[in-house]
């Protein structure tokens, strides 16, 4: 693999500026962004008036606390552009979420909104090992999703040269990242492997790809999947993060140097992370629910917004702002299995310790007998003897149950047969009767 390492003068001054200077900023800017939601959007006025909390309440970082929180069902009641804090007009962009589970929600970005965004991604891409002038294949889906043309326009800022294929058609992806000489590929880790597939099937070797480094996010991942995919590619895996409550992506992003964790750029986005159950802050380096209280944005200003995803705050290190720890998921996606409270990530971190395996896989739900299932869908690995599927699956299920404290059933399928991605991975299936 490549060093990629950033050199002297790279980096923004800010990304290495002291926490006092970063603090001074945070404050200056929370100030601003409470004020900007109170006086322009009736649903933050309401929210603040009812809690007994003003902007001007605030005089230090820690007194965020006091402010309410908002939730995504904030999002959908005000559908679809009531918590604007400008004039629709000033409005240059929007994005929604699908809307595939209930309504859509949508968030708008004025032109200083987009520009931010693109400083913001701009310095992902850098962090990540990227620089002006190499080429970008990216495959998050364009469109309403704020992958695509997210990353597109900090990519832009950089000044790499922007391949905006999309998510789909995966033998083209294959030809262009080739073709093109692709130094950096930007998609989410379950499409890559199934690009890392397509590389399998048109016979070529992966590891005599151009790609430098990979920049993977939209979806949980572990540190075991960066190393199969670092050694499938001869490439860097590291892991960018974002929600489009907040921005899109660009919200956080590992440093390729020191791949610990994600720096999150505090200078625009204030992380706390809080107790679940109880909302109360948590100290640094404790785990619990990431909450974002957006510090510069006009258009959808957004007031300690309840993210569901589960980390903890780490002190800074190949920056000066704080790290946030790997995604181990959301609390959407937490399987209570007879008591034992499980998250995808963990199923898959068995699955890369055993070579006979794909890195696909999918959790089955099901309810026989009254009693809850988990049964892992996965395939054996290419060129893998099926004289070897039994194995294989006493493997795993020995390992889930010794790792993980669960037993679960493992189904080996044909291959091809566990769904692929072309964005990100339905990782659970729940085939249990609906509660009445
Ligand atoms: O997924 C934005 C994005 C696009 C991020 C491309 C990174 C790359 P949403 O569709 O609003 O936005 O989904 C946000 O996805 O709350 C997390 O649950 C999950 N997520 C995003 N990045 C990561 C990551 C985009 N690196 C939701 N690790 C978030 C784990 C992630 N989960």
């Amino acid at each position: 693999m490549k060093d990629l390492s950033p050199r002297p003068g790279d980096l923004d001054p800010i990304e290495i500026a002291s926490r006092d200077e970063i603090s001074s900023l945070q404050l200056q800017r929370m100030k601003w962004s409470l004020k900007h939601a109170y006086d322009n959007v009736p649903f933050y006025k309401r929210k603040f008036d009812e809690a007994g909390v003003h902007p001007d309440d605030l005089t230090s970082l820690a007194d965020l606390a006091k402010f309410p929180f908002t939730v995504k069902q904030d999002l959908r009641d005000n559908y679809p552009f009531g918590l604007f804090a400008v004039p629709r007009e000033r409005i240059a962009r929007l994005h929604a979420s699908s809307g595939t589970t209930g309504q859509p929600t949508v968030v708008g970005y004025t032109k200083n909104d987009l520009d931010m965004w693109a400083d913001v991604v701009a310095r992902c891409m850098r962090a990540s090992g990227l620089r002006p002038g190499d080429v970008l294949h990216n495959a998050y889906g364009y469109g309403l999703f704020t992958g695509g043309l997210g990353v597109h326009g900090g990519a832009e800022k950089l000044g790499l040269t922007v391949v905006p294929v999309s998510g789909g058609m995966t033998q083209r992806q294959v030809r262009l990242i080739e073709d093109f000489g692709a130094d950096g590929i930007t998609v989410t880790p379950s499409y890559a492997l199934s690009i890392l597939d397509e590389y399998a099937k048109q016979g070529l070797d992966p590891r005599k790809s151009p790609l430098k480094v990979g920049i993977f996010g939209a979806e949980p991942w572990t540190n075991a999947m960066r190393k199969e995919i670092e050694d499938a590619f001869d490439m860097h895996a590291v892991d960018i993060y974002g929600l489009s409550e907040v921005i899109g992506p660009g919200v956080a992003n590992e440093c390729v140097e020191t791949k610990d964790g994600l720096h999150i750029w505090e200078d625009h986005f204030y992380p706390e992370v809080i107790d679940p159950v109880t909302g109360e802050v948590l100290p640094d380096g404790e785990l619990g629910e990431l909450v974002f209280t957006s510090l510069t944005k006009e258009g959808f200003p957004i007031i300690r917004y309840r993210t569901r995803d589960l980390t903890r705050l780490l002190p800074g290190t190949a920056r000066s702002m704080r790290r946030m720890e790997k995604i181990t998921g959301r609390s959407d996606d937490m399987i209570i299995l007879r008591g034992v409270n499980v998250f995808p990530t963990q199923i898959e971190e068995q699955l890369m310790e055993i070579p006979s395996l794909a890195p696909h896989f999918q959790i089955e739900l099901s309810r026989p007998d009254r009693m809850d299932v988990m049964t892992v869908h996965v395939e054996l690995a290419e060129g893998v003897s099926v004289d070897m599927t039994e194995a294989a699956a006493r493997d795993l299920s020995g390992k889930v149950k010794s790792n993980v404290g669960i037993s679960v059933r493992v189904n080996v399928a044909g291959t091809g047969k566990v769904a692929r991605s072309e964005g990100k991975a339905v990782r659970i299936v729940d085939n249990r009767p609906k509660e009445k």
